[in-house]
């Protein structure tokens, strides 16, 4: 099947860019007073959203309304934002999106370490703020969890077959969130709150995917077609019949969009195990495309931008632009002061017609 395929490099350094050109501190934003006034006001609201848990019976009811009517959006946020209480939260998201993550590197940093709310407030502030970049939330499991912990439960890829990543103290594998599932995540919101001891690792790595599309292009243009060919994923999920897998490709291009039509989608590991779960060999051309891609996508690339985040820090993502990881790390003895981070997921309507 012949698909689009961008076939120009993109000469924009702040789209397609190196660590080189990159200013880490440039992107560490601080949210304006009024907007974290507005943030720290409507915490009562937020209450009921819990550190990690299912929504409560009530949202759930709202929660199924708005999966049958996306556009419709049954949660405060609808009666927050038309009382006008986020009025500048609103406006200072849509300059992020739009120069940060659409027009700009693909992630921004929101600091609120210094803005004097609380961890609760700064729960809220997480969930608003990726709230805003698109229309509606994406449960993050089977069942309708909003709000992701993410931090180690003890998993690991070779004793657990269902491991996710986010659940394991593993590194390297770049990706974007929900690779793997059906419905894809454009934007998603990760708050920073305990962060490895230093030294311990959990550095946060990200990708410009359009640089690695630039590099693949200079490169070897076969190796780039094939990327834009489906593969096996793990869903990670059994059904009735064994494992369910899906097929879909790593980068894709959608021309009336411009260069926001390049997506890029990845995680090594689910491929890997698409190929296994699905009773597929693996031909030697995909084999050496993927391992390409490997090539460009590891913590001694030189594209790999590597940071620590500090607590309290909000990073914002195009899922699409750019690919993010961690470096391996490890815990101490108190499990309270586990490396922990929340995440969100939202989408867009854009992405409900496929
Ligand atoms: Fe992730």
């Amino acid at each position: 099947m012949v698909r689009p395929m961008l076939k120009e490099i993109i000469e924009d350094p702040r789209l397609a860019w190196t660590p080189k050109n990159l200013q880490l501190p440039k992107q560490i934003l601080s949210l304006p007073q009024k907007s974290v006034n507005e943030i720290a006001a409507i915490a009562w609201r937020m209450n009921s959203v819990p550190e990690e848990a299912e929504l409560t019976a009530e949202q759930i009811k709202h929660y199924k309304q708005s999966l049958a009517n996306p556009y419709n959006l049954d949660l405060p946020f609808g009666d927050l934002e038309a009382k006008g209480l986020l009025t500048s939260t609103r406006e200072v998201l849509q300059t992020i999106r739009k120069d940060e993550l659409d027009d700009g590197p693909g992630f921004a940093i929101v600091d609120l370490s210094q803005t004097g709310l609380n961890a609760e407030q700064q729960t809220n502030a997480l969930i608003v703020l990726t709230r805003m970049l698109g229309e509606e939330f994406v449960p993050q499991s089977s069942g309708l969890l909003l709000l992701k912990d993410v931090t180690s439960r003890g998993a690991e890829y070779d004793t657990n077959p269902d491991a996710r990543y986010s659940d394991t103290r593993e590194g390297g594998n770049p990706h974007s969130e929900n690779a793997e599932g059906n419905v894809t995540v454009p934007y998603f919101g990760l708050l920073f709150r305990i962060q490895a001891v230093e030294g311990y690792g959990g550095e946060s790595v990200i990708y410009s995917s359009r640089a690695v599309h630039n590099e693949l292009l200079k490169r070897d243009r076969s190796v780039l077609e094939r990327l834009y060919q489906d593969f096996h994923w793990d869903s990670r999920v059994s059904g009735p019949e064994g494992r369910i897998t899906i097929k879909k490709p790593i980068f894709s291009f959608d021309p009336s969009r411009g260069i926001q039509g390049l997506e890029c989608q990845y995680l090594r590991k689910y491929i890997d195990d698409g190929y296994t779960h699905s009773g597929t060999e693996m031909d030697s051309i995909t084999r050496q495309a993927l391992d390409t891609m490997d090539s460009l996508v590891n913590e001694k690339s030189p594209l790999a931008l590597i940071g620590k985040a500090q607590p309290g820090m909000l990073v914002l993502f195009n899922n699409l632009a750019v690919l993010h990881a961690r470096t391996t790390y490890k815990d101490g003895t108190n499990p309270a002061e586990n490396r922990r981070a929340s995440r969100v997921w939202i989408t867009t309507p854009a992405n409900h017609h496929p």
